[in-house]
């Protein structure tokens, strides 16, 4: 989504401050300003005032304030473009869309089609729990003998997909709706046999999952017997709407619950959501049977920082919990965790012992992270007071603690644990030293794994065939678009009784002097790093925002792509810097990894090309390109080694 520069700027223009936020609750004026009850937390007398004159608000209970972007920010869970665009429509301001580009027009128009599509099935598949026989008989017995309530019915959407093969294929067709979306979206996919469409969900009650901003975006379906040899849940798969690892389920809504109560609650399970939330318990979300991702901890983070994780007390319950435990620990979350007995899920606990008892129980027994931890950890090799079993403990321990980023937090964690634990403190600092080596090189992995193109794994590059540079043109240009204005020092060793000498590098510079004379292969990228590298030692610096703003759709989808990307190991670099002081140094190793391994594969294809040169070369061209093929091989091999690829490209894959 792009908006012109002069329509944001309309909008922060008409944007009423008073008028935006009196949707929310209701303003009172005294004086200057206006007062009234906080939305974000629950209290008695007005603590939540409102300046028009400059166009503020400051929530004293919260700490809250800002403008009414960030307002609405706050409360909808927002993004700054779909804060303006909110304000855009209330205000019935016309943002056109880029014309010029007729693929994002076309790719928009799909995405769209795709909701469409998706919005029709959970009609119809909810239309079939209430009004077919079956539905009536069989799954709405079924939700009953559950206990689900008819209000939580409709708040969910539940609904029921019908025991036939394409009854659902049958009805969309029939409403002029295309295949393609019927197959895109996940719903159906055609017979192997026939070709025919197969609905994917049959004889199932039907969850919708909905995203962040309440489109359906896929569907859970559970089974209702017990038949053995079928999956108790069947799950839409990926989709162009549909990433299982960015949506929570219930999240939408549970999303002003968890503000108030200013706690979200995760559960396993989409039962789980249904329980608490019927029971008055509305603040829970699921992640759905999956682990916890990044992405998912992100959204939650949009409406709270405390998080209460429940789990079943089984070993693979315990697993994950200490698995989301760190993911949400990294992102910055306070974390607690409740494990219920005897095997019991939240649906199972509330229904046996009641709301009442869960609360209590709750209460109780949620536990911080690190005691959780702690726990876990001395129940690891119970009894086994050796030497190496404690270390293993405190590594143990050290691995989470790593991964607090505020550092004050970190401390009193450190200080508390080594109590605990009965341990000098400096043990656990030493153990997270160790940790956190571990930590960058396990990262490190990573980057390199995220580095090979998608297309073509390492292994199978063989033939060279598809061997492509796109993904490292990409980290290359998402590294320098964070970190364009930024400097790394570089310290030298000194010469026999000189000076170490440290030198401050800008990021740009180290770029531009190690792709000299480079053109990125993917005319986009060389778009956006030409410009980059434009503005260097030029009298406007570059301006990312200003950029995206005046460059076209493709470009600034791409950046705002780039800056916000998750999975981007930059970020993880980023987020060292709070724990470690050498955060130069991060940055500077990967903005020399990314630059190594983009030198490795255009080396790559160069030694593709000679190889293939050399199939029809003259007996005078081959000493060449043989020359240029041994000295290819030898620059690769240096990097293999420096690098440790294992295993990447074999000798005797590039014979002659
Ligand atoms: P559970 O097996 O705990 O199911 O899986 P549940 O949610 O408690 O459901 P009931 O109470 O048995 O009806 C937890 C979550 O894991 C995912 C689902 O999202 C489920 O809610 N899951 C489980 C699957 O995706 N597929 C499966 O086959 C099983
Ligand atoms: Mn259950």
């Amino acid at each position: 989504m792009r908006i012109p520069a002069d329509k944001v700027d309309e909008i922060y223009r008409v944007a009423d401050i008073v008028e935006i936020i009196s949707d929310y609750v209701t303003l009172k004026r005294k004086g200057a300003n206006y007062w009234a009850l906080s939305p974000f937390v629950k209290e008695k007398s007005p603590s939540f005032s409102v300046n028009p004159a400059k166009g503020i608000y400051k929530c004293f209970s919260s700490g809250k304030g800002g403008n009414a972007i960030s307002f609405l920010m706050e409360m909808e869970g927002y993004s700054y473009p779909e804060a303006l665009m909110h304000i855009a429509k209330k205000y019935n301001i016309d943002i056109p869309e880029t014309e010029a580009d007729e693929n994002y027009e076309k790719n928009k128009n799909h995405i769209e089609s795709l909701y469409i599509i998706l919005q029709f099935a959970a009609q119809f598949f909810h239309k079939q729990l209430l009004e077919s026989e079956a539905g009536k008989s069989i799954a709405l017995r079924y939700f009953k003998e559950r206990g689900i309530l008819e209000s939580t019915i409709n708040t969910f959407q539940l609904g029921y997909a019908p025991d036939s093969w394409d009854a659902l294929a049958k009805e969309a067709i029939a409403g002029q709706y295309k295949e393609e979306y019927l197959t895109e979206s996940g719903l159906c996919f055609p017979s192997e046999k026939t070709g025919n469409l197969i609905d994917r969900f049959r004889d199932r009650i039907m969850f919708p999952i909905l995203n962040a901003t309440g489109k359906i975006v896929g569907f859970g379906g559970r089974i209702m017997s017990n038949k053995e040899k079928e999956a108790k849940y069947i799950n839409s798969p990926e989709s162009p709407v549909y990433h299982k690892s960015q949506v929570l389920f219930g999240l939408y809504q549970a999303r002003n619950a968890i503000r108030e109560k200013n706690l979200c609650i995760l559960t396993e399970g989409y039962m789980d959501v249904l329980a608490l939330y019927q029971s008055g318990i509305q603040n829970v979300v699921a992640s759905s049977g999956t682990a916890l991702t990044e992405e998912q901890v992100k959204l939650m983070k949009r409406f709270t920082k405390n998080v209460l994780l429940i789990y079943d007390g089984d070993a693979p319950g315990i697993k994950a919990a200490l698995r989301g435990t760190d993911v949400l620990v990294a992102e910055g979350l306070s974390v607690k965790i409740l494990i219920l007995p005897d095997n019991h899920d939240p649906d199972s606990y509330t229904k046996a012992y009641g709301t009442e008892a869960f609360l209590k129980f709750s209460e109780k027994n949620a536990m911080d992270f690190m005691d959780f931890k702690i726990l876990q950890v001395k129940e690891f090799m119970a009894g086994d007071n050796s030497p190496r079993t404690e270390s293993e403990r405190i590594q143990q321990l050290a691995q989470t603690l790593i991964l607090i980023p505020d550092s004050i937090e970190q401390q009193m964690y450190v200080r508390q644990t080594a109590a605990k634990m009965n341990i000098p403190e400096e043990w656990l600092h030493q153990s997270m030293a160790t940790a956190k080596i571990q930590l960058q090189q396990q990262e490190v992995k990573e980057l390199r794994r995220n580095n090979q193109p998608k297309e073509a794994p390492l292994i199978e590059m063989k033939t060279f065939e598809r061997l492509d540079t796109a993904s490292q043109e990409k980290e290359l240009l998402r590294i320098l678009l964070n970190h364009h204005d930024r400097v790394f020092k570089v310290i030298t060793e000194p010469e026999e009784g000189g000076e170490p000498v440290t030198e401050e590098i800008p990021v740009t510079l180290f770029f531009i002097s190690e792709l000299d004379g480079v053109t990125f292969d993917n005319p986009l990228y060389e778009t956006i790093k030409e410009e980059i590298f434009r503005h260097y030692n030029s009298s406007t610096p570059f301006m990312i925002n200003r950029f995206i703003n005046e460059t076209d759709a493709q470009v600034s989808n791409l950046i705002s792509e780039l800056l916000t990307h998750t999975h981007s190991l930059s970020e993880n670099w980023l987020k060292y810097d709070m724990l470690t002081p050498s955060l130069d140094h991060d940055l500077q190793v990967a903005v020399q990894d990314s630059i190594l391994y983009y030198k490795y594969y255009r080396i790559l294809k160069l030694l593709q090309e000679t190889r293939e040169k050399l199939k029809t070369a003259t007996p005078e061209e081959e000493d060449e390109l043989f020359e240029s093929f041994v000295f290819l091989t030898k620059l690769k091999n240096e990097i293999e080694v420096q690098k440790e690829i294992v295993g990447a490209v074999k000798p005797d894959d590039v014979h002659l």
